[in-house]
């Protein structure tokens, strides 16, 4: 923290970074801006991610302004304060500085500091003619909505959303049991009437005549489209098993699931839970359900590793170590063969049969064996891929139909490499939303001016971030791809995630594909820039001792210290 001496609206700091530096400096009782040097110019922001918060200057900024986030990969143009990567939640906001003598001079007022910088309104739905709707209330659609009116598009918007509350921060599910629609929302209603999107809420898209532009609602409603946003997210798997209809026998994807499954261990006062699944979703809710001992928890699972193909061998080994030192028992290889009803109440599950013969008591069951594309409506399309992906190209659009764009868990999206990929974050999902909302805004323009002329869009090159609660704390992970090799920095050998840390490398032929990390911040978010620049030192140069938060990003300019320039 930098000293200051605070005159009024006025702060004054010592005139001492150099370019590519930053420091925070205090403006008040608890309150700070971040004062940042790029390009032999200083720059002043609010010092806090727009996100959930984090210390900005604990993150990775490059020669040319990005600054991102260390916590989960949020992105901002120190220039202009404006948002270039999810999750972010609103602008910087931003404040004119002036060097005087050995000092910056900064001002900034209290009062600018209280409020966040909202996304700016560039369009209205002036041009009644034309109609862009979006299927979907999740991140991918929701994003969308709201990119629509932040790059200018003039005509309708329109979302259609099954689930019966505003759009949710879908994330937080698993994190905790005790959410409502009002906690969680990503945004309030007046952020939508203030810039006319129409949200239907609770409605259900069931068809879509792809010729004639016409989207049908399950309730027999037809709305035309000139634009389609295609975002309905994830359907988790269920168990086609004996039993698997029995009450207190749950799966988690929305806000209902949620309530439900708090509702059910709340009528036990500790009790048994059984987790079939060893995925992102059973490994944070069993965190949460055995905290501090409020459930026995027995995890099931079909391998003997937890998270295993995305962490590898030794980082899920300590997880497993980290949740059994917590309490939590872990039956591997084998799987449920039967729920079985509860003798109490035979609607009611009571323990589950497993294949290796075992029976395990279980007042509340949670299935968490994946998801796949919630597309079954939309079948048959030849738009769908076996796996109910649609894969569109680096614009975010189906290629046969260039005025249908895709989002979230349902794209399947070319990556830098050529391979196409579909993945399930949250952060793929708003920014996938974000760009699709830029692409129309920019295609109708464009259509309006000339029709005959091709929109100029940008590719989709962000590189995919991703999070994970456990026990409370992070666990952070960007990149994708298979590796053949995992190289890991930090001891593994605790039992707990508290006192550990890691940097975990996952490399194919020597080229680094994604890092993972725990209390290592910020080097995700410093991998995320260096892939998305190409930069990241091959596998054998880190294990030589290459230390990638030492590898310059960005155009080189004149520095002192900042090892990112
Ligand atoms: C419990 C949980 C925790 C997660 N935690 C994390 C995390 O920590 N970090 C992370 O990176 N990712 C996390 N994810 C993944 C992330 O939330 C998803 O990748 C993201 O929500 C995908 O966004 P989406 O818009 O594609 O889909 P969704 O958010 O699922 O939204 C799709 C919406 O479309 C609606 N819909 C579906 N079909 C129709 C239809 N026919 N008509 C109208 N509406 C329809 C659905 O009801 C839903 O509201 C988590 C997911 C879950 C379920
Ligand atoms: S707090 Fe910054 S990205 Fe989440």
């Amino acid at each position: 923290m930098s000293t200051a001496t605070m005159s009024g609206p006025e702060v004054s700091t010592p005139n001492d970074l150099c370019n590519g530096q930053m420091k925070a400096v205090k403006v008040g009782e608890n309150q700070n801006v971040l004062l940042i040097k790029v390009q032999d110019k200083y720059y002043a922001t609010t010092a806090k991610c727009t996100h959930l918060g984090a210390p900005l200057e604990k993150g990775v900024l490059t020669s040319d302004g990005r600054l991102t986030c260390p916590w989960h990969g949020a992105c901002f143009d120190v220039k202009t304060g404006d948002i270039e990567d999810a999750p972010a939640m609103h602008c910087l906001k931003t404040f004119t500085s002036r060097i005087e003598g050995d000092q910056v001079v900064i001002s900034v007022s209290q009062e600018a500091l209280k409020e966040p910088r909202p996304l700016p309104i560039r369009g209205s739905r002036k041009r009644k003619e034309i109609t862009a709707v979006i299927i979907g209330n999740g991140v991918g659609g929701q994003s969308a909505a709201e990119s629509l009116r932040e790059y200018g598009f003039n005509g309708r918007v329109v979302v259609v959303g099954k689930e019966p509350y505003l759009p949710i921060d879908r994330t937080k599910l698993s994190k905790s049991l005790d959410n409502t629609a009002e906690k969680i929302a990503l945004r309030k209603q007046e952020f939508y009437t203030e810039r006319e999107i129409e949200l239907k809420i609770g409605e259900e898209v069931k068809s879509v005549d792809f010729d004639k532009k016409v989207v049908t609602l399950a309730d027999g409603n037809t709305q035309d489209y000139s634009y389609l946003v295609i975002s309905p997210g994830s359907t988790p798997r269920k168990l086609d098993l004996p039993g698997a209809n029995l009450k207190n026998v749950h799966v988690l994807r929305s806000l209902t699931d949620n309530n439900d499954l708090q509702k059910a261990l709340t009528a036990f006062p500790k009790p048994n839970v059984v987790i079939i699944g060893t995925g992102w979703i059973g490994m944070e809710l069993g965190s949460v359900m055995a905290k501090d001992g409020k459930a026995k928890v027995t995890i099931v699972d079909k391998g003997d590793i937890p998270l295993k193909p995305v962490l590898g061998y030794d980082i899920g080994k300590f997880i497993k170590r980290w949740h059994e030192a917590n309490g939590i028992k872990f039956i591997s290889n084998t799987g449920p063969k039967k729920f079985v009803a509860s003798e109490d109440d035979p609607a009611k599950v009571g323990s589950v049969l497993l294949d290796n013969g075992q029976t395990v008591s279980a007042d509340v069951v949670l299935v968490a064996i994946g998801a796949g594309p919630a597309t079954e409506w939309l079948k048959p399309s030849p738009l769908l891929n076996d796996d109910g992906s649609i894969t569109v190209n680096k614009y975010l659009q189906v290629e046969s139909r260039k005025e249908v764009f895709v989002a979230g868990d349902v794209a399947k999206f070319p990556v830098s490499d050529s391979r196409n990929v579909r993945v399930e974050h949250y952060n793929v999902g708003r920014n996938t939303g974000r760009e699709i909302g830029r692409n129309i805004s920019i295609a109708a323009a464009a259509a309006e001016k000339d029709s005959t002329k091709a929109p100029k869009f940008t590719p989709f090159t962000k590189v995919p971030y991703f999070w994970s609660v456990q026990w409370g704390k992070s666990i952070r992970y960007a990149g994708s791809g298979p590796y053949d090799e995992v190289y890991i920095e930090g001891d593994l050998t605790s039992k707990k995630g508290e006192d550990t840390s890691f940097a975990a490398y996952y490399a194919q032929n020597g080229k680094v594909v994604a890092v993972a990390s725990l209390n290592k911040d910020p080097v995700v978010s410093q991998f995320s820039e260096l892939a998305r620049l190409g930069r990241c030192p091959s596998l054998a140069e880190i294990k030589a001792g290459k230390d990638i938060l030492t590898v310059p990003i960005g155009p080189a300019s004149e520095s002192c210290g900042n090892p990112n320039l």
